[in-house]
């Protein structure tokens, strides 16, 4: 017999996915400044929710940059507290022609619904506050268990905020336990945990050349080019091989477990599948002494994202402009420390600066990387309410991306988190078309629930 909560949310699927579609609407995009005020208004939108499905102490508390929103309802006696985590904050929506459906106007297909932020992570955390709404209304204001819920608004540009607020505060955030729906199921049907994030220093080099563009007829042959400058630096980043070329950048790298190998090793994965069907290239690259698992998840990376300047319109332009860009960023693995690796980042590229060229190499965020125990009846709570659900045994997983509060989590409020996510593979996260499966986000809110009522010591 489902539970009352159970029931309210199957009979509410419908209202559940309709408010999700209200809240895709506000493009709350972290990074651009224009978009400063729809980030707030979706932290208040936030905020009011919070408050009528009758959590307390509901706050939207500011940051030296988006607000975060705080809620929390602590009167379980004995019962385990637990944090729930999210960001509300959205990745830029460009290219805009790639959409099939307008980013901010979500629309269902298939069986998914599409907009930018679906699942990462707007759609993820909203299944924390449609589950907590499910127990709050079915028993007259009460939960099982003690919940305490941060939503953030700048996760996809470092989350300084709350990284600073974690540090300053950790008793407002005091729990047993973190929990976090912000990663993927490792495929359709599997449920899924992760225990394991890469750390990052995201970089930009800025090079200068020339006081002032030049025309490159006139100076060309005799004048620096800041862009060829960067080409030169950039291409001596990193080998053919996929090897890292900054020297000592491997020094503190942990190898995974033997057993986590061996883990890896029987997941339903094909390397020719990933390669023709979710990356859609000719050919993968990287590390070939290691399996495409581990080169995703427990090896280093350097990335080049973008190299903003000169003359990018249509038609030609001869010059030769007097500053360039290259924003470049190395995904970490345990036990890379951020700093120590953007100080030999930025000691080695400014040793092959070439000349008449100045180089300045800044670091725009970092996080660490982090591996979590899944010794801690949290985790066990956890599989046993996905097995409920998917009637299959969980498997764990790491993930290439950063989620850089994990690691704070860990470290100032010392308590492991329950990475349980229900994207899937070809969700499209920061891509166009980005989509989260209905049925997921039906089956998460049952499977939150489900381990909420495990914790609370219910059936
Ligand atoms: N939710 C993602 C991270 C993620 C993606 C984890 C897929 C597991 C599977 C998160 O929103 C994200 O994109 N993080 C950024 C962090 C950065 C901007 C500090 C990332 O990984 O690039
Ligand atoms: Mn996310
Ligand atoms: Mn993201």
């Amino acid at each position: 017999m489902p539970t009352e909560a159970l029931q309210f949310a199957r009979e509410n699927q419908s209202r559940f996915l309709a408010e999700l579609k209200d809240l895709l609407r506000i493009p709350s995009i972290s990074t651009l400044p224009e978009h400063r005020g729809d980030v707030r208004q979706a932290a208040e939108v936030l905020a009011a929710e919070l408050h009528r499905i009758g959590l307390e102490h509901v706050e939207v508390i500011e940051t030296s940059g988006h607000p975060m929103v705080y809620a929390d309802w602590l009167h379980a006696k004995g019962k385990a507290t637990c944090l729930c985590y999210g960001h509300y904050d959205v990745q830029p929506p460009d290219p805009l022609e790639e959409w099939i459906s307008p980013p901010f106007e979500p629309t269902e297909r298939n069986g998914n619904i599409y907009a930018r932020g679906a699942v990462d992570d707007k759609g993820q955390m909203y299944m924390h506050v449609k589950a907590l709404e499910s127990m709050l209304h079915v028993h007259q204001g009460k939960l099982p268990l003690n919940v305490r819920i941060i939503l953030e608004g700048e996760e996809e540009v470092g989350g300084e905020g709350i990284a600073q607020f974690v540090r300053e505060h950790p008793e407002r955030l005091r729990a047993d336990f973190a929990l976090i729906s912000d990663t993927e199921m490792f495929a359709p049907d599997l449920p899924t945990l992760c225990v394991g994030l890469r750390g990052m220093i995201y970089t930009e080099i800025e090079a200068r050349g020339a006081a002032t563009d030049l025309h490159s007829g006139m100076y060309g042959g005799a004048a620096p080019n800041p862009f060829f400058a960067l080409c030169q630096v950039l291409s001596q980043l990193k080998d053919a091989r996929g090897h890292i070329l900054i020297p000592g950048v491997y020094d503190n790298v942990v190898p995974p477990s033997a057993a986590e190998l061996k883990a890896w090793q029987s997941l339903p994965f094909s390397e020719t599948e990933f390669q023709q069907k979710e990356v859609g290239s000719s050919a993968l690259t990287g590390e070939e002494e290691y399996s495409v698992l581990e080169r995703l998840w427990a090896r280093p990376t350097l990335e080049i994202h973008g190299m903003p300047g000169g003359f990018v319109g249509d038609g030609a332009k001869t010059v030769i402009p007097a500053k360039a860009l290259a924003k470049v960023s190395l995904r970490l693995v345990p036990d890379m420390e951020p700093q120590k690796i953007f100080e030999l980042y930025k000691r080695y590229v400014e040793s092959i600066c070439p000349k008449g060229i100045s180089l300045d190499v800044r670091l725009i965020h970092s996080g660490d990387a982090i591996v979590i125990g899944v010794n801690n009846p949290y985790v066990k709570a956890a599989t046993a309410a996905l097995h409920d659900v998917f009637k299959k045994d969980t498997v764990f997983i790491r993930s290439g991306g950063s989620i850089p509060i994990v690691g704070d989590f860990e470290r100032s409020l010392k308590i492991p988190s329950v990475m349980m996510g229900f994207g899937l593979p070809d969700d499209n996260l920061h891509a166009p078309n980005e989509k989260f499966c209905i049925a997921n986000f039906h089956r998460g809110i049952e499977a939150l629930i489900r381990f909420f009522e495990k914790l609370g010591g219910e059936k």
